[in-house]
């Protein structure tokens, strides 16, 4: 089940996604992200996309926050807000759905706008069918091993 959400803690949650928004490098596509990612030990982790004029190089909002939330010595996430000015809000695109599944078995996420509106999901719901570290274990040979597969 993921984590209920009380509506203090969601709009807290949302006014650091939007905040986090602000911070956004986004010189080429115009599309501000702003995230914040609540931690299972309640404390909250902001991240924004930053871009580069190699495009490729682009970092998601949502994934610059689980980078820096482990940096901080934080892998267990419950909830995350994801805040742009899309109508309706965004949801994370299928990289960072990934990247959220590592470290959340699910996760309550709200998906705001600039104009207020809010959708509430889960990562479950609009990421099943994960990739997940037990199928990796499960499918990896032993370095002795000499057969196939
Ligand atoms: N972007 C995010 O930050 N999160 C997503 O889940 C989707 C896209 C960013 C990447 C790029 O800087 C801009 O939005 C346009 O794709």
């Amino acid at each position: 089940m993921p984590a209920r959400l009380s509506r203090k803690d969601e709009d807290a949650l949302v006014a650091i996604a939007l905040r986090a928004r602000d911070r956004a490098y986004a010189p080429y596509s115009h599309f501000l992200v702003g995230a914040a990612l609540r931690c299972d030990d309640g404390s909250v982790i902001e991240g924004c996309n930053v871009e580069n004029a190699s495009y490729g190089l682009c970092v998601c909002a949502e994934r610059n926050a689980v980078g820096s939330a482990v940096v901080a010595g934080r892998r267990a996430f419950d909830a995350i807000a994801i805040a742009t000015s899309s109508e309706p809000p965004s949801p994370p695109c299928g990289m960072c759905r990934q990247v959220l599944a590592e470290h959340a078995d699910d996760l309550a996420i709200v998906l705001v706008n600039t104009k207020g509106a809010r959708v509430r999901t889960t990562l479950r719901k609009i990421f099943p069918g994960t990739f997940t570290p037990a199928q990796l274990r499960s499918g990896q040979r032993s370095t002795s091993s000499k057969g196939r597969g």
